[in-house]
């Protein structure tokens, strides 16, 4: 990466590549969907593009490896995060966590040789470990930063509390926090709302995160910001508030002229956080409908972005 690229607001989520999450090999059709994404994305000023390395059981890294073999100019012109943490059919284990020393470094390296890069530009805690001891965290970063394995470091789905237990030993500047956020999946805003009142039901997200990662500077990342197409008008299966919700976006989206999935991203970038979405499409055309979403952002009004709200919660606010 150069140090010229100015980071999309916007980050390109490219868990769908690959194949899917079988043990069956990518073919050069994943390559070039692959390409095609990358291609749209960048003529669309995303320049972020968001990994793990278990999406696709790492075929998701390598497809996007082999587009950068066959393109390597495509790589200044890009910002490259992937994650580590998560085990998934190992060990004869569903899932499990490991964030000791080893296995950070040992999975940021692999990361690093699937994509066919010098660094990764970001590498985020894929999940809180529960044996996550902040001394090999601070270890493993050490280490990778020392390498030129990772020019940089943040975490996912974790609290307040987790990301400063870590930084008791990082040193590191930790830049981001992917959580998941979006209209269907609200703990951020509904636990600040709930506070002191009557009912109040146990939190999945506690109190005070994204908070804490605007004070400290941690970038506050969205994953499956669209709710895997829930709300897009069509989509079957919803219930009676869902359809609601769905209905709402549909007629704010034809009445703006813009795209469904631009309201739903609108309506997050509109928060004080400076939410930063991870949108899941491989598909060029479902990436060009989000394209528009910063403009819906910055003209959606105070009483637009409550009555959204309002329609996905089913019920008034307290
Ligand atoms: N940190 C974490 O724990 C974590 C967890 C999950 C994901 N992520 C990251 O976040 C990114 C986004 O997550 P996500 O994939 O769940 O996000 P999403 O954007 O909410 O959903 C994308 C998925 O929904 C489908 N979809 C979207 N709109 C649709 C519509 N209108 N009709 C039908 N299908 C629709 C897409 O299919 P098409 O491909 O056909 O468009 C794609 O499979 C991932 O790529 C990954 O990078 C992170």
């Amino acid at each position: 990466m150069t140090t010229s690229i100015t980071p999309s607001r916007i980050i390109v989520g490219c868990m769908g590549l690959g194949g899917g999450w079988n043990d069956d090999p990518h073919g050069p059709e994943h390559v070039d969907e692959a390409e095609a994404l990358i291609d749209t994305a960048l003529e669309l000023g995303f320049t972020v593009f968001d990994h793990a390395d278990i999406y696709g059981r790492g075929k998701s890294e390598r497809v996007f490896g082999d587009v950068l073999a066959r393109r390597p100019d495509l790589r200044e012109r890009m910002v490259i995060q992937t994650k580590c943490g998560i085990r998934i059919g190992e060990d004869d284990l569903p899932n499990y966590y490991n964030l000791s020393a080893e296995a950070i470094v040992s999975r940021a390296e692999a990361s690093r040789e699937r994509l066919q890069v010098e660094t990764i530009d970001t590498l985020l805690l894929h999940r809180p470990d529960a044996l996550m001891d902040p001394a090999e965290v601070a270890a493993a970063f050490t280490h990778l930063e020392a390498s030129g394995t990772v020019r940089a470091f943040g975490v996912s789905n974790m609290s307040a509390a987790q990301i400063a237990y870590l930084k008791t030993r990082v040193k590191q500047p930790l830049v981001a926090n992917q959580l998941q956020l979006s209209l269907g999946h609200r703990d951020f805003i509904e636990q600040g709302v709930r506070l002191n009142t009557a009912g109040n039901s146990e939190p999945t997200y506690p109190h005070g995160t994204w908070e804490y990662c605007v004070t400290e500077g941690i970038a506050v990342q969205a994953w499956s910001p669209l709710d895997r197409g829930k709300f897009v008008n069509g989509h079957v299966g919803l219930d009676e508030g869902d359809a609601a919700a769905a209905s709402l976006i549909a007629t704010m989206a034809a009445e703006r002229g813009v795209t469904p999935e631009a309201i739903q991203l609108g309506w997050l970038m509109r928060h004080p956080a400076a939410i930063q979405p991870v949108t899941g499409t491989k598909t060029p055309e479902r990436l060009r409908a989000v394209a528009g979403a910063e403009q819906v952002a910055a003209s959606m009004s105070y009483v637009e972005w409550y009555r959204l709200w309002i329609a996905a919660r089913g019920e008034a606010l307290p």
